[in-house]
């Protein structure tokens, strides 16, 4: 059954060029952006006779306007949100999301620490760093976070933290670090945290937990292009009291309840937070995508992609060369592998890769600076001579989505030992 899903995709054979003549391709790279799923189009075109601009005195507006608040619920639903406690904030993708939420952290207390990790995607890092002091904790030799060097910075700042900020998946490694142990620590420091779901929820299921839980996760975001929709259109989800305090990161119409010259008054949560267009298109779209989802059920989809992950890391244990980088059998994992080969500049490895055999995979930093630094055990100074020298430095990552099958692994497994002899 799971296998059949791929006729459920949009371009995954699509014929590429490559040196040796015209291949189908094959589409490893889903954690940048994975390919699109039908009923997130099906849905699109069910819609769009009665696209509009949406909030007005009309009854098509009315039923636009009314699906498009719809998907708060079905995001609610799916990741264990609490109606009555939380905000489902429309953003245009996580990045925005995590912006606003370091906006609103710096209006709560502009002096406070943020305590973040290596092992995050800069949109996890540099929001919050370029506006107040953030501290990065440190990673194990396995690629996880450092669960000591967590408690310690959370001991020795004891009272100036007020935000943990821990991805729920490497982008890289695919490895999970331990967000619920970290929550409960961080609540007992009197911090909350936020996970950066966007490499999480669409390969594992994953709850907020409950607001009385001590390992409760207090803010969440993810978005629709990493969730098989093609399209923008994210959330940031969490404590509605809390988030309607803020002043928003972006001004214009709609979050508004009146403004003269003298005087605004914004709205409460979510419009307060966003201002401009409501991407109606790709929300409604990105509902029918977690529908989608949840009907095929998380545990059908852990479990074929754990299949497809186990089988790849096999075969990639077999080549002669091959770099894989942190603790592959670990499988508190979504299902990316980070490698490189002995000699071969990554970016090399790529293009062999894509140009050679139509493979689609990542290379470089994939946005995850800190993080593949450590992997790579470069110093800051060894970094920026890399840098300087135009050479630069950076892994490969394959990252399976629902999609994929075993002739995908094996092809991507063959390409290698076909490069690395
Ligand atoms: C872990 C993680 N967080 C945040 C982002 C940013 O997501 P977006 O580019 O959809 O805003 C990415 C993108 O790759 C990511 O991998």
């Amino acid at each position: 059954m799971m296998s059949n899903l791929r006729n459920l995709f949009f371009g995954t054979d699509t014929p590429i060029n490559t040196h040796y003549g015209l291949t189908s391709r094959v589409y490893l790279n889903n954690a940048a952006t994975p390919l699109v799923a039908e009923p997130a189009i099906q849905e699109l075109c069910e819609v769009l006779p009665i696209y509009s601009y949406g909030n007005e005195l009309n009854a098509l507006s009315a039923q636009l306007t009314l699906k498009y608040n719809q998907v708060r619920d079905i995001v609610m639903d799916f990741i264990g949100a609490d109606p009555s406690l939380d905000t489902v904030i429309y953003t245009s993708n996580t990045t925005s999301a995590i912006n606003i939420l370091s906006q609103v952290y710096y209006e709560h207390d502009p002096d406070q620490i943020i305590l973040t990790t290596r092992m995050e995607h800069m949109a996890n890092y540099l929001p919050f760093r370029e506006k107040m002091k953030t501290l990065a904790v440190g990673i194990t030799p396995e690629g996880n976070v450092d669960m000591n060097d967590y408690a310690a910075k959370l001991e020795q700042y004891s009272g100036q933290i007020k935000l943990v900020a821990v991805t729920g998946a490497s982008n890289i490694t695919g490895l999970i670090p331990p967000f619920y142990e970290m929550a409960a620590l961080a609540h007992s420091y009197g911090a909350k945290i936020f996970v950066d779901a966007v490499q999480l929820v669409q390969h594992k299921s994953f709850t907020m937990k409950s607001h009385k839980d001590a390992s409760h996760i207090d803010f969440v975001s993810f978005d629709g292009h990493k969730f098989y929709t093609g399209q923008s259109g994210g959330v940031l989800v969490g404590d509605r009291e809390f988030l309607d305090q803020y002043r928003p990161l972006m001004f214009g119409a709609g979050i508004t309840e009146f403004v003269s010259s003298s005087k605004i008054i914004y709205k409460g949560s979510p419009e307060r937070y966003e201002a401009g267009y409501p991407d109606f298109l790709g929300i409604i779209s990105w509902g029918a995508a977690i529908r989608f989802l949840d009907g095929i059920g998380m545990e059908n989809v852990e479990e074929w992609e754990r299949g497809l992950y186990r089988h790849l890391i096999r075969r990639l244990s077999e080549i002669p060369n091959l770099i894989l980088y942190s603790d592959v059998y670990n499988n508190t994992r979504v299902p990316f592998v980070a490698f490189n080969l002995k000699n071969m500049l990554y970016r090399t490895l790529a293009y062999k890769l894509g140009y050679g055999y139509g493979i689609d995979i990542a290379s470089g930093t994939s946005g995850a600076n800190l993080y593949v630094q450590d992997l790579l055990g470069l110093t800051d100074q060894q970094a920026y001579s890399l840098y300087r020298s135009g050479e630069g430095y950076g892994i490969v990552r394959a990252s399976i989505g629902l999609f994929n099958n075993y002739e995908d692994v094996d092809r991507l497994a063959d390409a290698l030992i076909c490069i690395s002899s």
